[in-house]
């Protein structure tokens, strides 16, 4: 039987977005000064060689659905790029979200259109593009329009969530005035996507910080940043008592939960050696690994496996002190992409950026990884490959 194949991690720029990131000459944006004259997108903190070559895959909903198409995906949840609107002002932000949640739902009917002419799945071309909705996530801006927006996209037909950064209102997500926000995410049943952009900041890359020398590209921000900053948020929401006051809320984190799974037993250590915080939380710190879902955007078995596992023991740690059950973790993991990032690259180094042909190492790495971890089942597999997402998001 053909597995259905769901991809929750998957990304565009808006083409009102890109205009406007085109248009500015400060990052994030996009420009062409790059020497070798192709369009260069510059988002990350310290971006290396003007940033990374773009295309009409990061905009154009044609693309992505023939992206699609060649790697069998049945339905995809699309989602804004980072950095998202964290660098407007107050008033370009609650406008840019209400945009762009309109442009997003509109993307969604135009791949509807495509694939009716298309074949290659069994799911109803209605159904096979569907958006996280942006949230008004920056300085300045009143949490009310936060809390409406989440209304707007709670009713909106093709949005099924939000992504969000770690910065929140500009202070983080632990930031009290962020409590309505969960709250309503809770009440409303929305699932929220966090998702990393700052890696370990800008000292990282200074000539004698973390990421050393030499020119390594992107590696280690997007390998080791990236993951460390969703862990570092995650935790901050963990140890804010958020998942105590809503146990509800239904947070989606990027890259299997970045570093925290591995190092959730030291979280809870170091919470239990702590005066500050030893009383604060109703649980040990790793309960709070089983409220949360993880796309499987790992790359490898020993990994997905791992952290199953660790997701799995999380009742362990809950009011009734159950036994570990692998299952709980398996149910909570969900397949992605993070299309159109990590592009096919040629044996020179250059990056294939509007290919239309390849399949995507990317991908078949994440499909494949999900497909031999040796002690899950087919149905297990099934369910991680799209079933999962299918109960999670009501597809
Ligand atoms: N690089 C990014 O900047 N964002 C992603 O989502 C993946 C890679
Ligand atoms: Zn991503």
């Amino acid at each position: 039987m053909k597995k259905l194949l769901v991809d929750v991690h998957s990304h565009i720029y808006t083409a009102r977005l890109v205009s406007l990131l085109r248009s500015r000459s400060v990052n994030p944006r996009i420009h062409r000064e790059s020497s070798d004259g192709t369009e260069k997108l510059a988002i990350l903190p310290q971006e290396v060689a003007g940033g990374r070559t773009v295309g009409p895959q990061y905009w154009d909903v044609r693309n992505k659905v023939s992206f699609m198409q060649r790697h069998a995906i049945d339905v995809s949840i699309v989602s804004l790029a980072n950095p998202w609107l964290d660098w407007m002002d107050a008033k370009q932000a609650v406008t840019s979200a209400r945009e762009c949640n309109a442009d997003l739902e509109e993307y969604c009917h135009q791949a509807t259109q495509l694939f009716e002419d298309a074949k290659g799945s069994s799911i109803q071309p209605e159904r096979r593009m569907r958006a996280f909705g942006i949230l008004p996530l920056a300085e300045g801006v009143e949490v009310d329009e936060v809390v409406k927006c989440l209304d707007a996209i709670k009713a909106a037909p093709s949005l099924c969530g939000a992504i969000l950064g770690s910065r929140g209102l500009g202070r983080g997500l632990d930031d009290p005035r962020l409590e309505p926000v969960w709250e309503k995410a809770a009440e409303l049943g929305l699932v929220l996507f966090l998702h990393p952009h700052y890696g370990l900041g800008s000292d990282a890359s200074q000539p004698d910080g973390l990421w050393g020398q030499q020119d390594n590209g992107h590696v280690l921000p997007l390998a080791l940043g990236f993951p460390f900053e969703t862990a570092a948020a995650t935790t901050r929401l963990i140890l804010a008592g958020v998942f105590d006051r809503h146990p509800q809320l239904r947070l989606l984190v990027a890259h299997s939960g970045g570093a925290l799974p591995i190092l959730s037993s030291r979280l809870a250590s170091c919470v239990a050696h702590d005066p500050h915080v030893c009383n604060r939380l109703e649980h040990d710190p790793r309960y709070y690994l089983g409220k949360l879902y993880y796309d499987a955007v790992a790359y490898g078995p020993e990994e997905l496996e791992g952290v199953a596992k660790i997701i799995g023991r999380a009742q362990r740690y809950g009011p009734r002190a159950a036994s570990a059950d692998v299952k709980l973790g398996i149910a909570r993991m969900h397949f992605g992409t993070d299309h159109p990032f990590f592009p096919p690259t040629r044996h020179d180094g250059t990056v294939i950026t509007d290919d239309q042909t390849e399949i995507w190492r990317s991908v078949s790495e994440n499909v494949e990884a999900i497909d031999s971890v040796s002690s899950w089942s087919d149905a297990d597999k099934h369910a991680v490959l799209g079933l999962n997402a299918v109960s999670l998001f009501g597809l």
